[in-house]
């Protein structure tokens, strides 16, 4: 098949490539040209700014991809562009969401009340406050302030004249991973750092992750004409407590410390992260291994090995700055464990 995507070319997107050349499709590339990733040579680029996606209509007739893939649809009027752009030009239209579109979310982030069940299914219920990053003063991967996947695959998923697939996706780990994910972790252990000091609340935290190698095979599966009208899950089938991963990625990384957690009350009021800990956030994949026949092609110690060797050659711990950042303040977490 004819494939496009918007995007492709940092951190998820070349591997969708790299599996889609693999499986056989004929694949082009829209964007801007910015970002250089090593894809297979056979690829095509189209180079433009998303937000004039309407001026390349005309390459895009005489492509006439099958299917577009879009890896960067975040708000409502791209997503709208998007359908009314390739509308007539394409058979169907797959894009990219997120776990954060459940309530749990919004609950996670204090926005929303009680407790959602989980593991979530496709089917969970969605919060029912929108554009979560709106309001902050910094947004995670430079998000639009209108960001929001819920009215994105709203506009994908109900126009009559072009199905759409939408593929919601875990935290994502991996070499290229903007967020070094494993930044934190690796720096402490690296450094020979005794313990690891963890909030109890996070410590027994469960979230879904995903490697970046598996979830790029699950979007490219989604090419296939039965993803047409459904929504699927990605994420590893067992999820690990954050201390359990945590101790993992340390048993991999050949560390000889361990991770430790204490009650709220023995750390500095300002180490408090603003989120509701008592809310699980993880997600069920069945539904993509009945439908689609996915499961993962990395193993996850493997896919674990592989992202700490590059996360060890490419620390940054200016990322997870951003999100905690109390994060690598040994002399406050040696007060901690001496309790
Ligand atoms: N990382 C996670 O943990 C996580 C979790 C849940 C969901 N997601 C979702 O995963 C998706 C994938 O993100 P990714 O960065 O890995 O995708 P990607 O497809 O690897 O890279 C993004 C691409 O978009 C292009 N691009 C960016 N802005 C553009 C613009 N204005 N016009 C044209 N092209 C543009 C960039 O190339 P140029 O610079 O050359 O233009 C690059 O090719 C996102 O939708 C994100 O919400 C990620």
């Amino acid at each position: 098949m004819k494939i496009l995507t918007i995007g492709g070319t940092n951190f998820i997107g070349p591997w969708v490539v790299r599996h889609l050349v693999t499986m056989g499709h004929d694949v082009t590339l829209f964007h801007r040209g910015n970002t250089k990733a090593d894809l297979p040579e056979n690829v095509h680029h189209i180079f433009g700014e998303r937000s004039q996606l309407q001026d390349y209509k005309s390459e895009f007739e005489r492509l006439s991809p099958d299917v577009v893939v879009d890896m960067i649809c975040y708000t409502e009027s791209e997503a709208r562009m998007l359908i009314n752009v390739f509308k007539g030009i394409t058979r169907r239209v797959v894009a990219i969401s997120s776990m954060d579109v459940y309530r749990a979310y919004g609950i996670m982030l204090g926005k929303e009340s009680g407790i959602q069940e989980v593991p979530l299914t496709e089917d969970s219920t969605l919060r029912t406050s929108l554009y979560p990053f709106k309001d902050l003063p910094k947004r995670p991967l430079n998000a639009p302030p209108d960001y929001e996947k819920i009215v994105v695959e709203k506009v994908v998923m109900s126009d009559s004249e072009l199905p759409g697939t939408i593929i919601r996706l875990p935290m994502v780990y991996g070499a290229n991973d903007p967020l070094n994910r494993l930044s934190p972790y690796l720096k402490r252990m690296d450094d020979s750092r005794d313990a690891i000091v963890f909030l109890d609340m996070i410590a027994k935290w469960r979230g879904s992750y995903g490697y970046v190698e598996n979830i790029g095979y699950a979007i490219a599966l989604a090419v296939n004409e039965k993803a047409a009208g459904r929504i699927y899950h990605v994420a590893e089938p067992e999820t690990l407590s954050e201390v359990e991963r945590v101790n993992k990625i340390g048993e991999l990384a050949g560390w000889k410390g361990k991770v430790v957690s204490f009650p709220k009350q023995k750390f500095p009021e300002d180490w408090d992260l603003p989120l509701n800990s008592e809310q699980d956030w993880f997600i069920d994949s069945t539904r993509i291994r009945e439908e689609l026949g996915y499961k993962e092609i990395v193993p996850i110690e493997e896919a674990l090995k592989r992202t700490i060797e590059w996360e060890r050659n490419h620390l940054s711990i200016e990322m997870q700055k951003f999100s905690a950042p109390f994060l690598l303040d040994y002399a406050t977490e040696d007060i901690i464990l001496k309790g």
